[in-house]
């Protein structure tokens, strides 16, 4: 494995010395271990990878930049498009601006003249070989061991005509509209999203954590007259009925003028029901009854390659969570290629993710890249550590999974689960021995993605699951880039930096910015910005392309602002330090601290709230409110567990917050912001709080809040 290091090619754009400095910030939990990454951590050997060696990336890396049209036209190439408009070197391939107002309702395109369907390339084109319509694209595995499913190409091709069928044939969906889907990981809700795409629906899928309103106030934004939902999921011991909750949105979305037409409602696990109204429910229909009567082939809708594939609303720094719109064409390109080449995916590989399809990763690299590769994949309804914590090695090992793709906060919560019980073998257990107990040989890569990866809990991901003999790709991205940005390549010797996304995927130019927008050379820290579009740049914010320009182009005209920050090396490898708004990452979901503060304000006691983030051991952020009450309120035990109810029914329970502080006032400058630095440092901190650490106070209304706010902490 070592071997590998001392043959390392070195490029002009990106050098890796073989020794890592970890000098990056991204150590969130401990500051162990920094000392722990000054070693070399070499990848290892990969069969046959697609990306062999660093000369490889960088030649492949230099020409997606410099002459991105013929690129991304010869990678189109492999996948079917409809009536290609011939003279394809005329063609136009990848077209942007990124300065705002300069394009009328787009601001970026890819093979605009051209048509596809991305189901089509998913599904029809493997059923075709009669050998791979039988190879498994899903098994499915219950929240409870031992409910398995597998549904072959063949079976995922029929299930999706049918559905595809029952949509536009009995519920009149057309083209363009919007379909919301309110499912937990079950088949059915990768067979409906792809039934949209078939039929060239936009879906909109709403992640099953999020409570009623939050569902409403999504169903009305896209004006979407049918919603699908699964009647309940289990998740770990835990039952929740998402089609109560479902209802309740209905309703909601009824009182402010909008009608569901029809909700349809798949039963847990496998029938369907559906009613004209969406309130009453008259009659159910079997799943099975439902699909069999309808006609079980439904040609495919060939779309504009910009037709738009769905919307995915997440959280702003201000406002209502937005809805992203991506395109057809250049989301299924890029989607199919990061997953490619990040995961190295091999024909007869087993990948895993346990992302959700409610966030973009389960769009992306559930339902999208491994179709569109072809790939067999676990599609896993429960959560990392039910029964035990050993339950993502016990799925390894049953299907002997080549590529696992999971979030810093799982392996964070695994690395540091309670020991199994002592036995006469083995006296003195630890978490890692739910891992040894599990064969894991089959394992080649190891993603983690969603949020900073702090060192420790790479190494544990690298050393303990891996054995040291897997390639730990850090992938950062956005919902808004739809695939991956800046990550290692699983590249044999490549020595990968814990905790580091190291270098842009093909087509991705990063730079760093200062405040001003000029560009930082060399090493630095600064904004990430992206210099040029990629084929899955975010086309638009749904019914809202000004809130698109103004998030993305108008701080930084001529570039797309990421939101992060980040650190570039000497070697030129980024290293993310994090969101630079008000955007939390908690347990790997992006919650806007202004939506958890519109949520807090509803509460009849609560006159204003301050949301910040603070460190925490396995979610990477906690969130940390702080509330001043109404006048004449008393703070109570009781007016806590209300006012957290009350964020869980505007958003979520994850988005309620773990701690409340009440605060009497909130620190203010004269112009009336609220200086979040100082509420930052007090929640970290309390009372050890230094004063120097608050930075400039002069501009604060009342300098005698922080002494107010010291005092309350804690109680
Ligand atoms: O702050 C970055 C963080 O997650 C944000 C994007 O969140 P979302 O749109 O929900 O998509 C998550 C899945 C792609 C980013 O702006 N983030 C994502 N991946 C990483 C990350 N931060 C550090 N390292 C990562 N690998």
């Amino acid at each position: 494995m070592l071997a590998f290091l001392s043959s390392l090619p070195l490029s002009s754009k990106l050098s890796h010395s073989a020794f890592t400095p970890c000098s990056s910030n991204r150590s969130m939990t401990s500051a162990k271990p920094r000392s722990a990454c000054t070693h070399p951590v070499p990848a290892v050997a990969l069969a046959s990878p697609y990306v062999p060696d660093l000369d490889t990336y960088t030649t492949l890396y230099e020409r997606s930049i410099t002459d991105p049209d013929s690129f991304w036209r010869d990678i189109a190439k492999s996948f079917v498009w409809k009536d290609n408009p011939g003279n394809e070197s005329n063609e136009p391939v990848l077209n942007y601006s990124f300065t705002p107002g300069s394009a009328p309702g787009v601001n970026v395109s890819f093979l605009p003249n051209r048509k596809t369907n991305i189901c089509y390339n998913a599904i029809d084109r493997w059923v075709e070989d009669p050998v791979k319509a039988d190879a498994v694209a899903f098994y499915c595995e219950g929240n409870d061991p031992g409910r398995t499913r597998v549904v072959t190409f063949h079976e995922l091709h029929d299930m999706v005509q049918r559905f595809a069928n029952v949509l536009k044939n009995q519920l009149n969906v057309k083209k363009g509209d919007v379909v919301v889907l309110y499912m937990p990981m079950v088949p059915e809700l990768p067979v409906a999203m792809l039934a949209c795409a078939r039929i060239g629906a936009i879906h909109s899928v709403v992640f099953g954590g999020y409570s009623a309103e939050a569902l409403a106030g999504r169903i009305l934004d896209s004006k979407a007259a049918v919603v699908v939902v699964t009647e309940s999921v289990a998740r770990a011991s835990k039952t929740v009925k998402l089609k109560e909750i479902s209802d309740h949105a209905i309703r909601i979305a009824a009182k402010s003028g909008h009608d569901v037409t029809y909700q349809i409602v798949t039963k847990t696990p496998g029938k369907l029901k559906v009613s004209p109204s969406a309130i009453e429910i008259p009659q159910d229909i079997e799943w099975d009854v439902a699909l069999a009567s309808a006609d079980p082939v439904c040609p495919v809708e060939w779309v504009d390659s910009e037709h738009p594939l769905f919307v995915l609303y997440t959280s702003g720094s201000t406002g209502k969570p937005k809805g992203v719109v991506h395109a057809t064409g250049g989301y299924m390109v890029y989607a199919a290629t990061t997953f490619k080449y990040v995961f190295d995916y091999h024909e007869n590989d087993v990948f895993f993710s346990t992302s959700d399809c409610g966030w973009i990763t389960g769009h992306s690299y559930v339902t999208y890249g491994p179709l569109l590769n072809g790939a067999t994949q676990v599609l896993y309804e429960g959560v990392p550590n039910y029964p035990t914590p050993a339950r993502l090695w016990e799925i390894v090992e049953k299907y002997k999974v080549a590529q696992l793709y999971t979030a810093p906060t799982v392996i964070r919560a695994l690395k540091g689960a309670k020991a199994p019980p002592p036995t006469e073998t083995n006296p003195n257990p630890s978490s890692a021995d739910w891992v040894n107990k599990c064969d894991r040989s089959s394992l080649r890569v190891l993603g983690s993605v969603g949020e900073p990866i702090n060192p420790e809990a790479w190494l544990w991901y690298y050393d303990v699951v891996g054995e040291q003999k897997c390639a730990v790709v850090d992938t950062w991205w956005q919902t808004e880039t739809g695939g991956h940005c800046l990550t290692p390549l699983p590249i044999p010797g490549l020595p990968i930096k814990p905790g580091c996304a190291m270098m842009p995927f093909f087509g991705i130019e990063p730079a760093l910015v200062n405040g001003e927008g000029q560009e930082l050379k060399g090493p630095a820290e600064g904004f990430l910005v992206i210099k040029n579009a990629w084929p899955s740049t975010l086309r638009t914010v749904y019914r809202n392309h000004k809130r698109m320009e103004e998030t993305y182009f108008e701080r930084f005209p001529g570039f797309y602002m990421t939101g992060d920050g980040a650190r570039r090396d000497a070697d030129g490898h980024y290293w993310l330090t994090g969101r630079v708004d008000d955007i939390l990452n908690v347990s790997g979901h992006r919650i806007g601290t202004a939506e958890v503060e519109s949520a807090l304000v509803l509460h009849d006691a609560v006159a204003e709230a301050a949301v910040v983030g603070v460190p925490h051991d396995v979610k990477g952020e906690a969130l940390y409110a702080y509330v001043s009450l109404m006048s004449g309120v008393e703070p109570t035990e009781e007016l806590r567990k209300s006012i957290r109810a009350c964020v869980r029914t505007e958003i979520g329970p994850f988005a309620s917050p773990d701690t409340i502080q009440w605060a009497g006032a909130l620190p203010k400058t004269r112009s009336g912001k609220i200086m979040r630095r100082i509420l930052r440092k007090i929640a970290k901190n309390g009372p050890k709080t230094q004063r120097d650490d608050l930075g400039d106070t002069s501009t604060l209304t009342d300098p005698g809040v922080i002494d107010m706010l010291l005092s309350t902490y804690g109680k």
